[in-house]
């Protein structure tokens, strides 16, 4: 579904990716692995957009997507997580998630009247979907909280309940359980198996080798912005390389 060929990205002197050849083939969940500063949030940005590469190409469902922008790629059915969750801390859960409804009425309509009507309609089928998606993630008795209210934890789980309105075909989620509390971490686990499930596809960055275990069918491992390993989860965690990268040695 997605796949990267021979990317780089530099900053200034700090090759952040270097030659990166990987893609998800034809698992549902993969991971992302790697010390602090590898270089996995950069290959998300340029993923997604938010960063040009210097080089290489970038494909989504076989349409090459690298020169296009974030809004576009969203369009095409990917969405992201942030490292830090990017929620609106003074609006309340609920308005959170309806400021990211699905594609807009089109411009297709030339009638205003019919226009009108679409758009309430719209309205009203994006409360419901939000409300649904507001139990799903767990967060119903929370929904006129204001987001600043909401533990670390939950507003990850708003954030990604937020980018399922879209309705995206591919998620990629950066460090979902980091200083999250254990039973989120399970419920955050348990959703995404239940997506996957449901047919969504996901790309993680995880730090927690149990997760990475229990969630990943497959994993790349990044080191100073190189690719140096892939394979099934537990073969990952006894690589000579990857423990090397890990400990320094
Ligand atoms: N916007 C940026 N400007 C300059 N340097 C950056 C930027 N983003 C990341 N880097 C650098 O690129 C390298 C990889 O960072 P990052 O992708 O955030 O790593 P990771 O997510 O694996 O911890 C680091 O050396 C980091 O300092
Ligand atoms: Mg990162």
């Amino acid at each position: 579904m997605l796949e990267l060929k021979k990317v780089d990205k530099s900053f200034g002197g700090i090759r952040a990716v270097s030659n990166c050849t990987l893609g998800t083939k034809g698992y549902r969940i993969t991971g992302l692995i790697g010390p602090n500063g590898s270089g996995k949030t950069t290959l998300f940005n340029l993923m997604t957009g938010f960063l040009p590469l210097d080089k290489g190409e970038i494909y989504f469902k076989g349409e090459r997507i690298d020169a296009y922008l974030p809004h576009h790629i969203a369009e095409c059915g990917m969405a992201r997580t942030f490292q830090l969750a990017r929620i609106f801390p003074k609006m309340t859960v609920l308005e959170n998630m309806l400021l990211a409804p699905p594609l807009q009425t089109g411009e297709k309509l030339c009638s205003l009247w019919l226009k009108r009507n679409k758009i309430r309609e719209d309205e009203k089928t994006n409360l419901l979907k939000a409300s649904a998606l507001i139990e799903i993630v767990g967060l119903s008795h929370l929904k006129d909280q204001f987001a600043a209210n909401l533990s670390y934890g939950q507003q990850k789980l708003l954030e990604l309940a937020r980018i399922l309105m879209a309705e995206p075909e591919m998620i990629l989620l950066d460090e979902p359980t980091a200083g999250i509390n254990p039973s989120l971490i399970r419920k955050m686990m348990e959703l995404i198996l239940k997506m996957k499930d449901n047919g969504k596809v996901f790309f993680i960055i995880e730090h927690n080798m149990d997760v990475v275990i229990e969630l990943c069918d497959w994993v790349f491992v990044l080191d100073n912005g190189e690719k140096i390993a892939e394979g099934k989860p537990k073969e990952i965690q006894n690589n000579p390389k990857v423990i090397e990268a890990y400990l320094g040695v």
